[in-house]
């Protein structure tokens, strides 16, 4: 059996499972002193690369909050599981003006594109101007940031996935009990399965509609293109053409928008034949 359960204020944690990333976020206030604290509603606004976003949820009175929308900078650090003791340190209710991290085993190092401090200890890093602040009625405070800089450990970028999982331990925000007790998931059972091939039978049938004429090796690299995505790049390249004022879709206007996307060799090698994203 199953039941429809009444939505109440912090439903998002009391009643919905969410697991989410955990980072400690540093800020500066309006006197440049440093804040640091716990934020785990966060995840990609703008997937693409040439104005890559994220978007963050906040309490509107947190400090976090309040230096953002005074300074509009902010670092995004993610701590692994070692760190749970001090992700929950910065977390407590310290007066304005207190630095957290003096109260934990994080080092603030200079970022290289804002001013707030990264964390040395933290092997992931997005450094963030704002784009937008959205404030929700009696409600959350959104924050879309820019991402100025992604910035990760050294040894972390020729490491395949798993290993690099492993390395990074992050844990799992599991959500808390009356914002007390907090939980978390801790990697120690990953688990990994390959994504199959379409059935032969889906393969043939994706289903794309030209407006415009293509030429055979334009049309043989859309074909290139993932099943999901080649309808959208359809429309975008037939758009392109036109803009050049072309009635016909050539190689070269397919080879200009994937450039425009980001789209080099490797990604779209990426994809594969599997079309995972
Ligand atoms: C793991 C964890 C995740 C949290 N995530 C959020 C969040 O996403 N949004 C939020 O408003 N508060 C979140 N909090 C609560 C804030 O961290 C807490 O209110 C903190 O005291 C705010 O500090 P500040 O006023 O210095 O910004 C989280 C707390 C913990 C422990």
């Amino acid at each position: 059996m199953k039941k429809e359960i009444k939505i109440k204020p912090f439903w998002y944690s009391d009643v919905w499972l969410f697991p989410k990333l955990i980072t400690v976020i540093t800020t500066l206030d309006a006197q440049g002193r440093v804040n640091a604290a716990p934020y785990s509603h966060i995840m990609q606004y703008d997937v693409m690369h040439k104005r890559p976003r994220m978007m963050i949820g906040f309490r509107q009175d947190s400090h976090t909050f309040e230096n953002i929308c005074a300074t509009r900078e902010f670092v995004i650090n993610c701590p692994s599981a070692d760190f749970l003791e001090d992700v929950m340190e910065t977390a407590r209710f310290y007066p304005e003006g207190v630095n957290e991290l003096e109260h934990t085993r994080f080092t603030p190092i200079p970022s290289r594109k804002v001013k707030p401090p990264s964390l040395q200890q933290c092997p992931q890093i997005a450094e963030c101007t704002v784009d937008e602040i959205i404030k929700l009625e009696k409600s959350s405070g959104i924050v879309i940031g820019n991402i100025e800089a992604i910035v990760v450990d050294e040894e972390l970028e020729s490491m395949g996935r798993e290993e690099r999982i492993r390395k990074m331990n992050l844990p799992i925000g599991l959500g808390d009990h009356e914002r007390v007790e907090y939980y978390y998931g801790i990697m120690d059972n990953l688990v990994h399965y390959t994504l199959k091939d379409t059935p032969q039978s889906y393969a043939a049938t994706v289903d794309i509609k030209t407006e415009l004429a293509w030429d055979d090796d334009a049309m043989a690299d859309l074909m290139k293109v993932p099943p999901f995505v080649r309808k959208m790049v359809t429309a975008q390249v037939e758009k392109h053409a036109r803009s050049k004022g072309a009635d016909r879709v050539n190689r070269q206007h397919m080879a200009e928008l994937t450039a425009e996307f980001g789209m080099d060799d490797a990604v779209m090698a990426r994809f594969g034949k599997k079309g995972a994203g």
